[in-house]
């Protein structure tokens, strides 16, 4: 058995993993990342809305406070981190346009359109011909839609790469293991067994291992996150560059109550997506998730039925009770925790990396990450 030693261990080296590690790093904390595949995890499925406007929903307004706070900061990340690590990173400021193909989804996406008002956040009605002037691909019968100019999109795979070579850059550590055992020492946490029995250990440790982060054996039941798997499947389609463009941005509406998305990048993919399945660790992708992905997407735009289908995978989110996601220091000293990103993920990762690096270096959360406290879910004891 070998010991190594760290200012800070993050259990999980996803994005919003390696997002904590980099920004700590370059805080001058000595910083190591566990994670037998780092930039691996739901970043290899997510499409990468950046969709702080399009994705609102009633009850969420203190979630939309950070959602909008992570979207200002992405042209100076993206860029920053461009600048690293050398990659592209597919940041397109290309919008989005949710549309509606019925007079129901007419009245959900007028009743969104309302709350974003309500909420001072910018978006314009169109007519159906309006949308299909801007999107000649889509079907005829769409009824409605709204412009969103500020949502754009990111490409998850290459923001994940970015990240694992800026982390090196920036002399974090990583042991490629799974962590099997969270330890505790003296009321603290104090690191993780791999498996093959080497003990990291950690002044702070930072658990953001995505869904897994509630399941890791050795963490207190009492400051275990309330954090559970929520299954995504996803279709990638080539788009044949005789074809370009065939979209010009993201385009998305809900079908028969189901929310369907497509984005496409300026390298020809088109991303469509995804499923929202409560069935625990299953990773399946189903004959039936495909045909309804497939289904809805034809239905707004009929023309995808020609392009090479080229991927079809599933990914699972991060779930949270409240469906925002748990920042900071938990009741155990020296455990924060930095996950339940749920469907924002890719948008959260750079007001998170922020976040966290602050809390680890001065202990004390940020004004807009307070609220996202995991003491928010601590257990009250009942009297007996
Ligand atoms: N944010 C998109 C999704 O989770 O499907």
């Amino acid at each position: 058995m070998s010991s190594r030693t760290s200012d800070v261990l993050v259990i999980g080296g996803g994005i919003i993993g390696l997002v904590t590690a980099w920004r700590a790093a370059q805080r001058g904390l000595a910083t190591a990342v566990v994670d037998p595949e780092p930039g691996g995890g739901a970043a290899q499925v997510a499409a990468g809305m950046l969709a702080a406007v399009t994705e609102l929903h009633h009850g969420e307004q203190t979630l939309l406070g950070l959602n909008l706070a992570s979207a200002r900061r992405y042209p100076d990340f993206a860029a920053e981190l461009t600048d690293v690590s050398g990659q592209d990173l597919g940041y397109r400021r290309c919008g989005t346009l949710a549309v509606a193909l019925d007079a129901d989804d007419r009245a959900h996406l007028r009743e969104l359109h309302a709350l974003q008002q309500q909420s001072g956040l910018e978006s314009q009605w169109l007519s159906g011909r309006d949308c299909r002037r801007l999107e000649p691909m889509l079907a005829p019968g769409v009824r409605g839609g709204l412009r969103v100019d500020g949502d754009h999109q990111i490409d998850p795979r290459r923001l994940a790469r970015a990240l694992v070579l800026a982390c090196e850059r920036a002399g974090v550590v990583f042991h490629r293991a799974w962590a099997e055992r969270f330890r505790v020492a003296g009321e603290r946490a104090a690191g993780v067994t791999t498996a093959d029995g080497t003990e990291l250990g950690a002044g702070q440790v930072v658990l953001a291992a995505g869904s897994h982060s509630g399941r890791l054996p050795g963490v207190p039941d009492d400051v275990l996150p309330p954090v559970r798997p929520v299954k995504g499947q996803v279709l990638r389609l080539t788009v044949p560059r005789r074809l370009a463009p065939f979209l010009s941005r993201t385009v998305r509406a809900v079908v028969r109550g189901s929310q369907v998305y497509l984005v496409p990048r300026e390298n020809g993919e088109l991303v469509i997506g995804a499923t929202t399945e409560e069935l625990g660790w299953d990773t399946t992708v189903t004959a039936g998730g495909v045909y309804e992905l497939l289904r809805d997407a034809h239905e707004l735009v009929p023309g995808l039925t020609e392009l090479p289908l080229t991927e079809t995978r599933a990914g699972l989110r991060p779930g949270s009770p409240d469906n925002a996601p748990l920042l900071g220091p938990t009741e155990l000293p020296g455990l924060l925790l930095a996950t339940g990103h749920y469907r924002n993920g890719v948008l959260l990762t750079p007001v998170t990396g922020d976040a966290m690096a602050h809390v680890l270096a001065t202990g004390e959360l940020t004004d807009e990450a307070r609220p996202f406290t995991p003491r928010r879910f601590a257990r009250v004891e009942q009297p007996v």
